[in-house]
């Protein structure tokens, strides 16, 4: 009695055990994390290694089957997400929870009662609080646009917001920066060192090495379910961590032909496209024009926002566009469905797996099947051949390493990555002339990044037309033989890839520095 708590630790998690049941997998094996207050925290690990699981439980939205939590010294038990907030956990989760019919302000609001008199919401407080929340934290967003507008990176901004505004003291970041340009994640460092500099306490989930190596002060790495190593971030390097991670040596570089071959014949022709918002006001994509060739990547950088997902679901027909045309090998597609898009040969990756790349209460068979449940393979036009399938979504699981376990997982069930691994598997394996690919490592670890790397490699030297869309410079320059920088929905510069491009020269043209100074060069020979 009168004990005061005098742990040197904001939080302790001690041999965290969890089976999730439905599946039979043990997410959890005496997970263990210590966290000083008002450190950054970086939790680190493979996909499937349990991380998300274990804020979960933090956060009170999955329950333990054993285990301890410790808040400040003190023993607690985490009945469920109003109690874990209540005690002043926030988290930020790495699908986006956002209603994409309302604005950002209500968004931010939502579910916190601000009420004035008759208890109605006043929408000038909400807008002036989320205005003066967005300038103290960096995180820069005008709080009158709908959610439906927003680009990912934007919709990161407003997940972080929404914690700030709760005012948690202990603030979970799933892989917060997976699509946020190399200027967004300054800033949301910014952001968050400034939390700290508060007395907050941040845990930050990344597969990023160089961004945990920069950003924290502690690093705790899972394998399997189980705590491998702790310490301090100065005291560990990127070698050692990567080991921790996979438990065997793996090489962080990457093999890519960028820029070797001479591909001639262009596949994918775009013409004058011009593609307008969904309320048909504003022009998001204002005459654009390019050609994808066969054995080519094409990179197209820009920052998030600047018309690349108009352009995109222009391209494979999800959205229609106002004027100009689209070719897939000489047939006019333009405005055709998607159907008519993916019987002539084109393939497409959204950024948003869970929202648009998959059915996450379906299983990975139906998953893998959906763009081909008709087709010979697998129909004899009024039967789908059941076992066909299986043997079809056991073959892709196998040979795309998801680590599931049975094809009859629903896809929701799965960790982030393994999602991303089945919807790359049933687009690559559809045999494509031409492949869409929008962040296609976002969320991927070490390994499965190198994977689809090679993957992308294998179906460049099959001559297939890739375009790329990543808001990752680096992955960009890794894998592009030619690049485009997209700027307030025109071309602003056309590189050939070659040694002297920077990251400098391209980042200048996608904060459109060189307004109306379009950039082209002409093909050299290397
Ligand atoms: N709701 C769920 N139901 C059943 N199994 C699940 C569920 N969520 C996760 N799992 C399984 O638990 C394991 C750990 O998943 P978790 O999402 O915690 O991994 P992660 O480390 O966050 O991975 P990633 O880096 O891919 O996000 C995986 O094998 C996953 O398939
Ligand atoms: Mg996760």
């Amino acid at each position: 009695m009168g004990v005061i708590a005098t742990s040197k630790y904001i939080l302790e998690m001690l041999k965290i055990r969890k089976r999730y049941e439905v599946n039979d997998v043990l997410a959890l094996n005496d997970a263990e994390i210590r966290v000083k207050q008002g450190t950054i925290h970086a939790l680190v690990g493979e996909n499937g290694a349990g991380k998300t699981t274990l804020m979960k439980i933090l956060c009170g939205i999955e329950k333990k089957d054993a285990g301890e939590i410790w808040l400040n010294g003190d023993k607690v038990d985490i009945r469920n997400p109003r109690h874990s907030f209540s005690l002043g956990i926030g988290m930020v989760h790495q699908h986006f929870r956002l209603i994409d019919d309302f604005t950002v302000a209500e968004n931010v609001v939502l579910g916190v009662e601000i009420t004035r008199k008759f208890g109605f919401i006043s929408l000038r407080d909400v807008i002036l609080a989320v205005k003066r929340l967005s300038k103290d934290s960096g995180l820069m967003i005008e709080p009158s646009l709908k959610v439906r507008e927003l680009s990912m990176g934007q919709r990161q901004k407003v997940e972080i917001l929404k914690l700030l505004y709760r005012g948690a003291d202990i603030i979970v970041l799933d892989e917060p920066t997976s699509v946020l340009t190399e200027q967004e994640i300054t800033d949301l460092f910014n952001a968050v060192r400034r939390l700290k500099a508060q007395g907050k306490t941040i845990i930050f989930i990344s597969h990023k090495l160089k961004e945990v190596m920069e950003i924290s002060d502690e690093i705790t790495v899972l394998r399997k379910g189980k705590t491998v190593q702790t310490g301090k971030t100065e005291e560990l390097n990127e070698k050692e961590i990567a080991y921790a991670m996979v438990g065997e040596e793996i090489p962080l570089e990457i093999k890519t032909s960028k820029g070797l071959s001479m591909p001639k014949r262009a596949i994918l022709h775009v013409r004058d496209l011009h593609v307008k918002d969904r309320r048909g006001l504003v022009e998001e994509v204002r005459g654009i024009s390019f050609d994808v060739k066969a054995g080519e990547i094409l990179g197209i950088a820009g920052v998030a926002g600047n018309g690349q997902k108009e352009l995109v679901e222009a391209l494979f027909g999800i959205r229609k566009a106002s004027s100009g045309s689209v070719f897939i090998d000489g047939k006019d597609v333009t405005s055709s469905s998607i159907r008519v898009h993916r019987e002539n040969g084109m393939a497409y990756i959204p950024d948003d797996r869970i929202g648009e790349g998959s059915c996450p209460t379906s299983s990975i068979v139906e998953n893998i099947i959906a763009d081909r449940y008709y087709k010979p393979v697998l129909s004899n036009r009024s039967w789908i051949d059941i076992s066909a399938a299986r043997r079809m979504a056991g073959t892709l699981v196998k040979e795309y390493d998801v680590r599931t376990s049975s094809i009859y997982s629903t896809i929701g069930m799965l960790s982030g990555g393994n999602i991303q691994k089945i919807i790359i598997a049933r687009e690559f394996s559809s045999n494509p002339k031409v492949l869409i690919i929008c962040e296609p490592t976002w969320g991927l670890d070490i390994r499965s990044t190198k994977f689809v790397y090679d993957r992308l490699m294998e179906m460049k030297i099959n001559r297939k037309a890739i375009l790329l869309i990543s808001s990752n410079l680096d992955e960009i320059l890794d894998l592009s033989d030619r690049i485009l920088v997209i700027y307030e929905g025109e071309i602003v510069a056309d590189f050939n890839n070659t040694a002297v491009l920077t990251k400098a020269v391209i980042g200048e043209y996608m904060m459109g520095l060189h307004l109306k100074t379009l950039r082209r060069e002409k093909s050299t020979t290397l």
